[in-house]
């Protein structure tokens, strides 16, 4: 589906009230945009000199195609930007992060000089282990508040947090602890979810084995009694910071020095470990919140991602504290003990920014709308999406039941390797369900055909993006022959694999990815990951995986699996073949559905052509077929 194609395009509008515009921190799309094509240096320029650097930048940028270098020279501290910063200006007693439990009393709340001292002790504790300047670090938590001060410390002293999701499995983090070689992992005994325990210190204990690199296994320890550390490798969280010293001075970082790696599914069985750098992301993300969500002095902003994602990253922690904001995370789902739970914390912390995934708020419509009209929601202010096409009819309900016709809806497009929101409808300006918006100032998109030609007004493309920005990815790990191919794919643009339209007005609607990536309740799962999964059970003989649309999750996972020989088909099996998937790679790669065959369809060089399988499963014509073999 590289070609051009045509796609019917209509859409009611949406205006926010005036007042929207008159008081939001960008402006109008139009002279804001213009502002930044007349210089774009400039621009970012001014940004930057928004945040406090130790010495500045010699250049913005240094842009040796696909290679880039953004405030040139200069150096930072990313936490001194989102802690000293503000604990040396009268934000020092403002609330910087709440944190709510699955139980109602269970509130933890640190102003920045907490914050702040908390960080500057773990980040000690790190050191104490002999964690230095550019030694990566894994994190595997669940969403407490020693989750944000654990990245925060690395940061402070400059190593290379490697954040693994906690609903990963052991297989899942082994790989990726083994391809960052961290050297400490930091987690907790237990997760809670639904009142019941994640076990994620034995999950750990598992992805260990075989991962030389690892040293020292960090543990908040939650339950009570105390569970046992065993292994000679474990140490306590509490103990070791309290042995560490109070004052941690931040690291001098070059604006190019490595802040993370985060891993993101390829197209091959091996996940990409996407690397952002220190000054250019801190820019980015700090002008997204600040800019793009209009974060103003008093907004509680509550992101409900997970900082094992580049939007926890990017919007629970890195922008919001740059920006000075009061940042809320909780470990509830939305749907325990009942569906009100979130529109309850809404209202009882007054959050004001709301930012979460289509695929919650679909869940949100089937639970109904009795549950969030429990619930004063009168604080809200701007409600966000992210992760995967926000459809006209969760649009529609987001809009009206959330956010009382009134609160403008961002529309967020962008990726892990982008690092910070691309394209969005700015605060105020006209909406239109469907559509993601327009480039945000500062960036430059395009929808093309396969030679880089841009596709007129309704021709369906390829989403491009054709300079450079702040918070790009600098590389993937060990692998930056991958890197160099996002940006040679149509040389010279950046190719986000995202098929796209324009219409008339330049708003961009994306209609999906346009490689074998499936979209799963916002989570980006590589259909080769789990092929791989399924051909390392022993029944398994060779499999292919398609998503297939689901009203729910977007899209859903189905594997077409050939068995062994000598193996039976059985419920059973399929069962059994759905749950290795689990343990190995977590329950958002599960597949919904397992069907038994006898052959793939393939080319002749042997690849599977999975879009011939997803064009049968939908009944649609599967297009150019002739690559396959017979
Ligand atoms: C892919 C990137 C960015 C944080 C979450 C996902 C899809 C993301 C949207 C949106 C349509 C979207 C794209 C993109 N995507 N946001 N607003 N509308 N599609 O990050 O895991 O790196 O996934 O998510 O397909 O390429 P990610």
């Amino acid at each position: 589906m590289s070609e051009s194609f045509d796609v019917k395009l209509e859409a009611k509008t949406y205006k926010p009230d005036s007042s929207y515009m008159e008081n939001s921190n960008i402006g109008d799309w139009e002279t804001a945009y213009n502002r930044y094509l007349k210089d774009p240096d400039g621009f970012w320029d001014g940004i930057a000199k928004e945040l406090s650097w130790f010495k500045p930048w010699d250049a913005v940028k240094e842009w040796k195609h696909p290679y880039a270098k953004w405030f040139v020279n200069a150096k930072t501290n990313i936490t001194f930007n989102c802690l000293d910063r503000h604990v040396n200006s009268e934000l020092r007693n403002k609330v910087a992060l709440i944190w709510r439990g699955e139980e109602e009393e269970q509130e933890r709340i640190f102003t920045y000089r907490q914050l702040h001292r908390e960080v500057q002790r773990c980040a000690n504790a790190l050191k104490n282990l002999g964690i230095k300047k550019g030694d990566t670090v894994c994190i595997y938590m669940p969403l407490i508040p020693e989750h944000i001060v654990a990245m925060l410390a690395c940061a402070r002293i400059g190593a290379v947090h490697s954040i693994v999701y906690g609903g990963f499995g052991a297989a899942a983090l082994h790989t990726r602890i083994r391809d960052a070689s961290a050297k400490v992992v930091i987690t907790a005994d237990v997760g809670y979810r639904r009142g019941k325990h994640v076990p994620l210190k034995s999950i750990v204990g598992e992805a260990v084995v075989n991962a030389p690199s690892v040293e020292k296994i960090v543990v908040v320890r939650r339950t009570r009694p105390q569970v046992e550390l065993v292994s000679e490798m474990e140490i306590d969280y509490y103990e070791l910071l309290n042995e560490a010293g109070k004052e941690c001075e931040p690291e001098v970082m070059d604006a190019e020095d490595p802040l993370f790696i985060l891993y993101t599914s390829g197209t091959t069985g091996q996940p990409k470990g996407i690397v952002h750098t220190t000054g250019g992301y801190m820019v980015g993300t700090y002008y997204t919140t600040k800019y793009i969500f209009d974060l103003k002095e008093n907004d509680v902003h509550w992101c409900t991602a997970d900082p094992g994602w580049i939007t926890g990253h990017s919007y629970i922690v890195y922008g919001p504290l740059a920006a000075g904001a009061t940042i809320l995370i909780t470990e509830t789902v939305p749907d325990y003990p009942d569906p009100s739970v979130w529109w309850k914390i809404i209202e009882e912390f007054g959050v004001t920014i709301f930012y979460t995934a289509p695929t919650a708020i679909r869940m949100f419509m089937k639970f109904g709308e009795e549950w969030p009209n429990k619930a004063n929601l009168d604080s809200l202010r701007i409600i966000g999406s992210v992760g995967e096409p926000l459809n006209p009819e969760a649009f529609e309900w987001y809009h009206r039941v959330i956010g009382k016709s009134v609160c403008p809806i961002l529309d967020t497009w962008w990726q892990t390797e982008t690092g910070m929101h691309m394209i969005t409808t700015l605060v105020g300006e006209p909406m239109k369900p469907g559509f993601a918006g327009k480039a945000i100032p500062g960036v430059q998109v395009d929808v093309v055909d396969k030679e880089g030609n841009p596709t007129p007004p309704n021709v369906g493309g390829l989403l491009v993006i054709k300079e450079p920005w702040p918070s790009m990815m600098r590389t993937v790990h060990k692998n930056d022959e991958r890197y160099r191919q996002y940006w040679s794919t149509i040389e010279p643009f950046y190719t986000a694999g995202d098929l796209a339209v324009k219409d008339k007005d330049g708003y961009i609607m994306v209609l999906g990815r346009s490689d074998d990536i499936i979209i799963v309740a916002g989570h980006n799962i590589g259909t080769a990951e789990v092929e791989s999964a399924l051909v390392s059970h022993e029944a398994v003989a060779e499999s292919a995986v398609i998503g297939k649309p689901d009203a729910m999750k977007g899209q859903a996972i189905k594997a077409f699996v050939i068995l062994r020989l000598g193996y039976e088909q059985s419920e059973k099996l399929k069962n059994e073949l759905i749950y290795h998937v689990r343990m190995s790679i977590g329950p958002i790669a599960m597949p919904s559905e397992i069907e038994f065959v006898s052959s793939l369809p393939k080319t002749r060089s042997g690849k599977i052509m999975r879009r011939v399988l997803k064009a049968q499963e939908m009944g649609i014509d599967p297009g150019d077929i002739s690559t396959l073999e017979e």
